[in-house]
């Protein structure tokens, strides 16, 4: 394929990506947007297979069999709870992607047309060195963030003493090492840069607590985009370079979603320490009492109100309760009861997950509202039904300045006529801390798993006509 036609496959390969990230941006078009990425893929991959220097095409034709087996395998297999960490598990290799690709150039410019060895181009070299070391920081960064999510090591910040320091003194020590790489050319210098930000990848994900993975995975998907923008010169690839700093810039303006959606700053997340209290603080019922309710009850309460709020959060998904979520919602709608669902930008797991699953449920989009458009009609609301959700009701949101959550903006559904809060048990949500909502007057507690909670209000309501 001639330079030209090339240019002109990267270009449409590119606007295909940019077209699939602003149909990712509402359900509605996700699904255009994924196909759209795909056309993006498959375009930019064979025109790269048909560039000059491409001879072996037994050898790739292996390494895509093995590699996209096992992808097709791992995407059919995982659970929707699990995919934060598959998401991670799948940033440590675009990073260690990165570190090969780098080496490989290092080692044989002569192929990659940027020099020779010990005379590559200078600014090859720093390119190179940033490419490196971005990727290598992801690489770890990405295994220790699999590891926590997983339960493979554990979820608390591991606070290392003097580890700002520490890390300042590697950072620093990384740069004189880019600096000796572009003006020696020494291999050592190479490893060296690797070596520091292997582990600097792992000082700066260990300190930072379980609560904020979500926001350092996005983290590391917007590194692993500047690792591959970075490789992407060193190669003078120019769609590696439109496509890593799209993935570059979509995953920074995702963590600072997150970070809003929590209001906690990007700095304070990235520095560590929430989300240690996770078991530390989680808080029983002391000698407060709570309001016990069977399905029955929540039938009868919402089949008499006029309007229901639903709020679903993390054990919604990990009871995979949409579906009969729906049915309730249904049969609700039936009677003439006004439902609506409220999502929080940070519940669940990851941003969007609410959304994704009562996509899947079908429910109409147009019943699915966020925080800032239902927040204020919960003092008309007569029922919210919370299930599987807790944090993102928390009202030491906005009344415990010590709280670890304060400041985060919270579902108000405290406001609400009656407040139906299904869980199993009165155990704390991710933040770790004790939710005073269950002990309010106007609450009452559904104990039980999410799925079978809603069955048996769905038969109750049918039982009553
Ligand atoms: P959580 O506060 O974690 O609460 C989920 C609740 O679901 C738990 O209290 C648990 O109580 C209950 N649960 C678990 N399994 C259940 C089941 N099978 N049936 C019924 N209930 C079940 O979740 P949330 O309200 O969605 O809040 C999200 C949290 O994640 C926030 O702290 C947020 O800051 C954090 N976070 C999210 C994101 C994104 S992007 N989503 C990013 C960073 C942090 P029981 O054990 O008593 O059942």
């Amino acid at each position: 394929m001639n330079e030209t036609l090339s240019a002109l496959a990267y270009l449409a390969a590119s606007v295909c990506f940019i077209q699939a990230l602003r149909g990712l941006s509402s359900p509605t078009s996700a699904v255009r947007g994924n196909r759209l990425g795909i056309a993006g893929m498959t375009i930019a991959v064979m025109t790269t297979l048909l560039q000059p220097g491409v001879f072996d095409y037994g050898s790739i034709f292996v390494a895509v069999l093995i590699g996209g087996s096992i992808g097709a395998v791992v995407a059919y297999k995982i659970e929707m709870t699990a995919l934060p960490q598959l998401v991670a598990a799948f940033h440590s290799l675009v990073g260690l992607a990165a570190v090969f690709v780098a080496a490989a150039a290092f080692y044989a410019p002569e192929a990659f047309g940027i020099g020779a060895r010990g005379a590559i181009h200078a600014s090859s070299l720093v390119e190179m060195a940033i490419g490196v070391a971005v990727g290598a920081i992801t690489f770890t960064g990405s295994i220790i963030a699999f590891g926590k999510l997983q339960g493979l090591i554990s979820g608390a910040p591991v606070m290392l003493p003097n580890r700002h320091a520490i890390n300042l003194g590697l950072g620093g020590a990384l740069i004189l090492a880019v600096l000796w790489l572009a003006l020696g050319q020494s291999a050592i210098a190479f490893w060296l840069i690797v070596i520091l930000a292997l582990a600097l990848g792992v000082l700066i994900i260990v300190p930072i607590g379980g609560a904020d993975m979500p926001v350092v995975i996005s983290m590391l998907n917007s590194y692993s985009g500047w690792a591959a923008a970075g490789i992407g010169f060193t190669l003078s690839n120019p769609l590696l370079i439109i496509t890593g700093a799209l993935v570059g810039s979509s995953g920074a303006i995702l963590s600072y979603i997150m970070c809003k959606g929590m209001n906690r700053s990007f700095a304070s997340v990235i520095l560590g320490g929430f989300g240690g209290e996770t078991t530390a603080a989680a808080a029983g019922a002391g000698d407060r009492t709570v309001k016990q309710a069977a399905a029955d009850d929540a039938a009868f309460v919402m089949g008499q109100a006029a309007s229901v709020v639903i709020v679903p959060g993390y054990g919604m998904a990990v009871a995979q309760a949409q579906h009969a979520l729906r049915e309730m919602a249904d049969l609700l709608k039936k009677r003439g009861v006004k439902v609506r669902y409220a999502i929080h930008p940070v519940a669940g797991r990851m941003p969007g997950h609410m959304n994704v699953l009562l996509a899947e449920a079908n429910v109409p989009y147009e019943e699915v509202l966020e925080l800032d458009e239902i927040n204020r009609d919960f003092p008309s609301t007569d029922v919210s039904f919370v299930i599987g959700a807790n944090d993102i009701t928390n009202p030491a949101a906005k009344e415990d300045p010590k709280s670890p959550i304060y400041g985060m903006p919270i579902l108000d559904v405290a406001r609400s006529g009656t407040v139906l809060f299904v869980k199993r048990s009165l155990a704390s949500g991710y933040a770790g801390i004790d939710n005073s909502l269950f002990y309010k007057d106007n609450t009452m507690m559904l104990f039980g798993d999410a799925k079978k909670m809603c069955e048996q209000i769905v038969k109750a309501l049918e039982h009553a006509g």
